[in-house]
């Protein structure tokens, strides 16, 4: 089936050339075309160009979208968005005054989480995560990193990540896996955290291999949580099972959660509001892509990660959302783009390339997503008819996704 979409005032993210990531001063670049067409077979972008040389296929689907931009569908490539019930109840200790590490101490947090989900069944679970996947599609994001780690024991891990591979089974949305086991530590392993870090190794870690339900493996490495060295014994057993490394760093403290993920080639290091010059240094010249999470730090009022520097050593960024009940209750990536801007002094066009061909990398799809590109799979957000594309940031509540289009098909938004 070829679909035409035409009369598009403006065609984002498009590349001749496909990149791995934009870096450094380029992420203030964005390729665009105007009043321009493109050109679906199937699930994939076959072409695109200027409406003065439109093709006139004899048998195509015809989409007139004027006054309106197409682009790349956001990849989300850091969530936790399969959880159950809520945490509004700490978000109101919270505003009282009680901090994330001083709420987890308590035995909230993500203690939390894990007591309720382990009281919810596999059924239920799915449903609730089927309506936030239903939420984020309206967003326009096409493609959502999933992580495990509220069950806190083999069998509610599990169960987390059968939910997930789910949700990849039955929804549009192109989905990749990540095993958190060692997201928290349980209240019996408080005094020895190597000895539940020895039952994600040993126990975990073969069961979720054994069932291929994972693509990646991450692990809070930071103040409170795990120390570098569990990060490292835990990276390598992933390893053996072929599980790449997406490490939650750097979020509390200088943890050297940075380093153990590059030194281990982890596809992202996420969270990174604690980077110094040595941090930096360890990214520069690495196959490892910093991730931000602006919803996180602007929900917990954080110190924000000092992105300029960042890229002005050259480094590519990713934006992600981080979709969780504790830290960030939102999976809405045109308001992350707006919190770069707003919050980061972030340029739309590096938001943009933050949220698009940068984020699909951290989660290993940049040769299928993330940009407008011949032979790549068509995701793709058509707006409302707005006056640029610099207006979505800027308009930073209002919905502007139109249409949603997930592998070649348009998606009914309702
Ligand atoms: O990415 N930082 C650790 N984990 C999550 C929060 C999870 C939760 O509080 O439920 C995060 O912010
Ligand atoms: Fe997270």
């Amino acid at each position: 089936m070829v679909t035409l979409i035409k009369n598009i005032k403006k065609l984002i993210q498009t590349e001749d050339t496909p990149r791995k990531w934009v870096a450094g001063k380029e992420m203030a670049n964005l390729p665009a075309i105007d009043n321009a067409w493109l050109m679906i077979e199937d699930d994939k972008i076959v072409d695109f160009g200027t409406m003065n040389n439109c093709p006139e296929p004899d048998e195509a689907s015809e989409v007139d979208v004027s006054g309106r931009i197409v682009m790349p569908a956001f990849c989300d490539s850091h969530t936790h968005l399969v959880y159950a019930g809520s945490r509004e109840i700490e978000y109101g200790d919270k505003i009282r005054g009680l901090s994330y590490e001083e709420i987890a101490k308590k035995g909230g947090g993500i203690l939390n989480s894990s007591k309720l989900l382990a009281q919810t069944s596999e059924d239920e679970l799915y449903e609730q995560a089927l309506e936030r996947i239903h939420e984020i599609i309206g967003f326009g994001t096409g493609a959502v990193e999933i992580k495990s780690g509220y069950g806190l024991d083999t069998e509610n891990e599990l169960k987390m990540l059968r939910v997930i591979r789910r949700l990849k089974e039955t929804t549009p949305i192109t989905i990749k896996s990540t095993f958190l086991g060692a997201h928290s530590i349980p209240m019996e392993y408080r005094n020895d955290q190597s000895k539940f870090v020895d039952k994600v190794i040993n126990e975990m870690i073969p069961a979720v291999a054994a069932e291929e339900l994972a693509d990646y493996i991450d692990v809070f490495c930071d103040k409170g949580f795990f120390t570098v060295e569990n990060t490292e014994r835990i990276l390598m057993a992933g390893m053996k099972y072929g599980l790449i490394g997406k490490i939650h760093a750097n979020e509390l403290d200088y943890s050297g959660g940075i380093q153990v993920g590059v030194k281990y080639n982890a596809r992202s290091v996420d969270h990174l509001e604690f980077v110094g010059p040595d941090e930096i240094k360890a990214i520069q010249g690495s196959e490892t892509m910093p991730t931000v999470l602006p919803g996180a730090a602007f929900f917990l009022n954080m110190k924000l990660s000092p992105v300029r520097e960042m890229m002005n050593a050259g480094l590519p960024l990713a934006l992600a959302s981080d979709y969780n009940p504790g830290s960030s209750p939102s999976g809405n990536m045109k308001f992350i783009m707006s919190l770069g801007c707003i919050n980061y002094k972030m340029t739309p066009e590096e938001v943009i390339n933050a949220t698009t061909l940068n984020s699909a990398y951290a989660m290993g799809l940049e040769e299928e997503l993330g940009s407008v590109a011949k032979g790549k799979i068509a995701n793709l957000i058509i707006t409302k008819p707005i006056p640029s594309y610099e207006y979505l940031p800027y308009a930073y509540t209002s919905h502007l996704v139109e249409q949603i289009m997930l592998n070649g098909e348009l998606i009914n938004l309702d």
